[in-house]
């Protein structure tokens, strides 16, 4: 596992997201008290940016189609709908993440 800087500290409060490019690949960077989280950025069933959406808690809203996903652990809290349907949808990855100083830092491949 790599660790590859994301962000600095002061970018993120409380309930704060970013969206972070690392290598071709974004990811969904959240802070929930003190704690930082990361995952996929684009959602399982149409890519639709999460980042995009909105974030309440520790739960992260596809723009989309509704789809719920839990920013701590990429799992699938609700399924979205699509002309009244619910959508296929599947648990996003999750990411080690660490604080070295101010840095933020992502575990990639
Ligand atoms: S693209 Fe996210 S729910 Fe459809």
């Amino acid at each position: 596992m790599r660790y590859v800087k994301a962000a600095q500290t002061k970018q993120l409060t409380d309930g704060g997201k970013l969206k972070v490019r690392l290598e071709d690949k974004d990811y969904l960077l959240t802070r929930i008290g003190d704690a930082y989280f990361a995952i996929d950025n684009a959602c399982s069933h149409m890519g639709g940016s999460l980042y995009d959406g909105q974030l309440q808690g520790s739960q992260a809203v596809c723009p989309r189609h509704g789809s719920v996903f839990n920013v701590k652990t990429g799992q699938v809290i609700k399924p979205g709908k699509l002309f009244m349907i619910s959508v296929r949808v599947e648990d996003l990855r999750s990411y080690p993440v660490q604080v070295e100083g101010t840095d933020i830092l992502i575990g990639i491949d």
